[in-house]
């Protein structure tokens, strides 16, 4: 869409790795836009898009085994720059400053001693911090020294003229109070922000625009029962009204009372024009003998635009299709520098012939920003706060062939498992708790007889945007109780196992 969304912002630099989002989610928490874009595109962005501030994020890399780098003049635009740990060890390769390679792989904690706290380090005492891996040895021209470790001088450095600050932090120092101060710092004092980036002004600014875009079209959105579909609509839904009709693809691998729940919400709590179709038959029989997750992946995402076309086809002339495309979807599917990993069907699983103009007015979001647009929408608490669900849905969650059978044994099963979660008051403590059915069958006894039945993976983790995950740590009873509860219920599962793997090397899903 065009037209802006913010008054204020700052670009990120991302350097290859992950940690670029979690440094724009600490921006944007402190009222500041931002957007993450690569080495080679940034002079260019900067040029354009004359944002107060850039940041040259971590990685996990070193100037001497990789080649990334970033132009010269890009230190010349007057723009205030914060390089972080590999950024800074960039930054001081590009302007001439010399290096030393260390041999440490985890960062080293080491006390820090400021000689100068009238901007970066204001209102920051001495405090113990995390040392990233290579040194500066000798600073740029027109460099100084603002901050220094025991055994290592250039811990933190500026060139007051330009305005640019090296910082050899460990990213994990974002976390802490001192890397919070810091990074306030430079958004408040160096680049001198107000912090004008809320949801309000973002809701208003956006509606303004879909008014723009739209005129008096037609839009159909795809409702699929997760936040971002939901909240797009809504979104959608306050800007053009009528003009909007929502097409609710059923596809059949939805969780237990989702799709009654959709409709019963889009239809009579915000009047929407809303078309069901049931199309999990064609869904189910699309996916007889695939077992291969992309070739699932790719099926349904075709599928469902498919049919959407179908539908629209019926309403008559939309002109335009909404969809729930979020900021990571974006980056993931290989935007950024980061690699594609999956293809998550809301951006890479296109038909080439796809007959609409795109609305994706959530695409700069994270998904805690979209759960705060919903709240201010009026979306019930349970749907905002519903844990993240794959477009694809439970499909991906059934280990080889999906069938029928397999796909009602599955809601069952995660049904009794969400049903404990929230029952022991844990559902908003974890970001993501789910089910998968395997292929694996194992022998069991029930009553003195032989068993030969499923084996059933929970999956619970934490995250804060899905990007990487840890396992969560359940109490022993509580694993017990689902358990128990799955096995007593359901007599086609005899084994039931616990996930503790983390992302990375994992993912979420287990397809
Ligand atoms: P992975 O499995 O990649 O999942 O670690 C990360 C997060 O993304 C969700 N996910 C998807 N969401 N369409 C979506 O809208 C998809 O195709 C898709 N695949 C995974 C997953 O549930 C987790 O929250």
């Amino acid at each position: 869409m065009k037209g802006r969304l913010y008054q204020e912002l700052i670009l990120i630099v991302d350097f290859g790795t992950q940690y670029s989002q979690l440094v724009a989610r600490r921006i944007r928490e402190q009222h500041v836009y931002c957007e993450i874009v690569s080495p080679g595109r940034v002079l260019e962005e900067a040029k354009t898009k004359k944002p107060q501030g850039i940041i040259l994020s971590g990685g996990v890399g070193s100037v001497f085994d990789d080649k990334a780098t970033i132009p010269e003049e890009l230190f010349n635009l007057g723009i205030p720059i914060l390089a972080i740990c590999f950024g800074y060890q960039v930054m001081v390769h590009v302007l001439g400053g010399k290096l030393v390679a260390k041999d440490i792989k985890q960062p080293k904690k080491a006390t820090l001693t400021i000689k100068d706290s009238s901007d970066l380090f204001f209102n920051i005492k001495e405090s113990a911090f995390l040392l990233s891996q290579d040194e500066v040895k000798e600073i740029p021209k027109g460099f100084e020294v603002i901050a220094s470790a025991e055994t290592v001088p250039n811990v933190a450095i500026r060139d007051p003229q330009r305005k640019l600050y090296g910082l050899q932090f460990s990213l994990e120092e974002l976390h802490t109070s001192l890397g919070k101060s810091v990074l306030q710092n430079f958004l408040f004092k160096v680049c001198k922000l107000q912090g004008l980036w809320d949801m309000d002004q973002f809701i208003n600014e956006v509606v303004k625009q879909i008014k723009e875009k739209v005129g008096t079209d037609k839009v159909i959105c795809g409702l699929s029962g997760g936040v971002d579909s939901a909240v797009t609509a809504l979104l959608v839904h306050k800007a053009i009204g009528d003009q909007l009709t929502c097409i609710f693809v059923d596809h059949g691998f939805m969780r237990q009372g989702e799709a009654e729940d959709v409709v019963t919400t889009y239809r009579e709590r915000f009047n929407m024009n809303l078309v069901h179709v049931d199309a999990s038959k064609r869904f189910v029989k699309l996916l007889e003998g695939i077992t291969e997750p992309e070739q699932k992946r790719k099926i349904i995402g075709n599928e469902f635009i498919r049919v959407f076309e179908e539908e629209a086809k019926k309403i008559g002339d939309a002109k335009f299709l909404a969809q729930g495309t979020v900021y990571p979807d974006v980056i993931e599917s290989g935007s950024g520098s980061s690699s594609v990993i999956k293809s998550h069907h809301n951006v890479g699983g296109l038909p080439e012939d796809l007959q609409f103009e795109l609305i994706e007015p959530l695409r700069d979001l994270f998904k805690v920003e979209v759960r705060k647009v919903g709240e201010k929408l009026g979306m019930p608490a349970e749907m905002v706060w519903r844990h993240p669900f794959p477009g694809p849905g439970l499909a991906i969650r059934i280990i080889g062939e999906v069938t029928k059978p397999k796909l009602d044994l599955l809601r069952k099963a995660d049904a009794i498992y969400i049903d404990e979660i929230k029952k022991h008051g844990l559902y908003n403590d974890i970001w993501q708790a789910f089910c998968v059915l395997t292929n694996t069958r194992t022998v069991g006894v029930l009553d003195d007889e032989r068993t030969y039945a499923y084996v059933l993976g929970l999956r619970a983790v934490n995250s804060s945007d899905g990007m990487t995950a840890n396992w969560y740590r359940f109490p022993y009873e509580v694993l017990d109780k689902i358990s128990n509860r799955i096995m007593k219920e359901l007599p086609e599962i005899n084994r039931v196992v616990y996930d503790i793997s983390p992302k990375p090397p994992s993912t979420i899903e287990w397809e």
